[in-house]
């Protein structure tokens, strides 16, 4: 019987998602009283409102899962003020996730030696909205001739906006009219050119902590039918790379619910997309795999919460260069920075943490998916996502992908 007690309270910070905080919840109510080094912790969420606040007020919540800052500043500004002021742990922290968008880890990455394709930064098409502009770009900006930038890189390419996100402003450029169109619409985007690369396959890694989901991922497919569940879609030296990235850029940045993408093409693994703050996790989307997921999301928050895990706002990126400096092989420089990566992560620790105090949670996840009330989350979710005449067939697809899941827990799921 433990002698003390400890309450952590987890903040969700939500916009309209209702699907995976109700997992959320859920999941963290099977996680009980654990008692630890005789402490026994419980563990709590609420979801968080926003209003105005005092610099200097308390915050109750240990944690705080972020769903909204990348959109919604009020929230995000109170994020800042609690890691500074209140030391509140963060999944993400916006001094990094604001900071160091797609660009940002594309150059983190180049200087690690990983493989970006080539890429190239070119100004604004259109006046930047400033009074000193004309005059600045009068005597400072450079003429130069896209046709050759694109020449150069080879068609075809992509032109895309530095910061990324959401397909926004995305073209694949196939010869100089489109080139042109191209830059033509890009307003008032900072856009790069890059080489495509000509891919077998598209891996999407999604990260939570130390925890990472290499996914085959179709972007040409509908939403419901992007993550294929595919097992062992790579080689095993593409696989372990993929891993590999996705972790080192997260440690890298302090990112702990990233998703990250890269082009597969044989054993060499190529990074495009690196920063999302707000990765897609709806049951729509991830089906098979939302359970592992939202459950991760349940034993990092946990295990940051009971163990008083800490991170800070300034990054140490010395140590990662130092690597990068060295005369190691590429295989060689991968493994020194997962070595980085995982300690950030307290990797092996985690996992023999959540051996130890966590091991009655994937049961209960389980028996929790094939049941009632799991249906009931799943129907609600279709409903609020599609017609009427196509709510039957996907809810079929999405019962059948979540049955394959908890079949292959190897336990048989309860009836209906
Ligand atoms: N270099 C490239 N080679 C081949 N395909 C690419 C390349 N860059 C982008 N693409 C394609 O364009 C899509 C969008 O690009 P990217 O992911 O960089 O932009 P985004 O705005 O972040 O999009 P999203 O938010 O949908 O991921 C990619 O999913 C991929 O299919
Ligand atoms: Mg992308």
């Amino acid at each position: 019987m433990a002698a003390k007690t400890h309450d952590h309270l987890i903040g969700l910070l939500l916009g309209a998602e209702e699907d995976w905080p109700q997992a959320f919840e859920q999941i963290l109510r099977f996680v009980g009283p654990l008692d630890v080094d005789g402490t026994e912790h419980r563990l709590a969420s609420e979801r968080l409102t926003i209003e105005p606040f005092d610099l200097r007020d308390p915050v109750r919540t240990g944690l705080v899962i972020d769903r909204l800052a990348h959109w919604y500043f009020h929230p995000r500004e109170w994020l800042k003020k609690a890691a500074l002021v209140n030391r509140t742990y963060l999944l993400n922290s916006p001094f990094t996730f604001q900071s160091m968008e797609k660009h940002s880890a594309y150059c983190a990455m180049i200087r690690l030696g990983l493989k970006v394709p080539e890429t190239i930064l070119v100004p604004y098409k259109n006046p930047v909205d400033n009074h000193r502009w004309a005059y600045t770009s009068a005597r400072y900006n450079k003429p130069f001739d896209l046709d050759v930038i694109a020449a150069e890189i080879g068609y075809p390419l992509y032109m895309k906006p530095f910061d990324g996100g959401g397909w926004r402003g995305v073209s694949r450029v196939n010869d100089p009219r489109d080139l042109h169109m191209a830059y033509d619409d890009s307003g008032e985007m900072l856009m790069h050119l890059q080489a495509t690369v000509d891919y077998d396959h598209f891996a999407r890694a999604l990260s939570i902590g130390p925890e990472t989901m290499v996914m085959d991922f179709r972007p040409e497919e509908p939403m419901h039918r992007r993550y294929h569940v595919t097992h062992s879609f790579l080689s095993a030296s593409a696989g372990k790379q993929a891993v590999a990235v996705s972790r080192i850029v997260n440690a890298f940045f302090h990112w702990e619910f990233n998703s990250a993408e890269m082009l597969v093409k044989g054993d060499e693994v190529y990074p495009i997309d690196y920063a999302n703050a707000c990765p897609d996790v709806a049951v729509t989307s991830l089906h098979y795999y939302f359970p592992w997921a939202i459950t991760a999301l349940v034993k990092w928050s946990t295990y940051c919460l009971v163990t008083g895990r800490r991170t800070n706002v300034d990054l140490d990126t010395s140590r990662y260069f130092e690597i990068a400096d060295s005369d190691r092989s590429y295989d060689e420089k991968l493994d020194a920075y997962l070595a980085l990566a995982d300690e950030h992560f307290e990797t092996e620790r985690y996992h023999e943490w959540c051996a130890k105090h966590l091991g009655h949670l994937d049961e209960l996840v389980a028996q929790w998916v094939s049941g009632r009330d799991f249906d009931r989350l799943l129907v609600e979710t279709v409903r609020a996502t599609y017609p009427t005449h196509e709510q039957e067939q996907f809810l079929a697809h999405f019962r059948g992908l979540v049955g394959m899941w908890v079949r292959d827990q190897g336990r048989v799921p309860a009836t209906q």
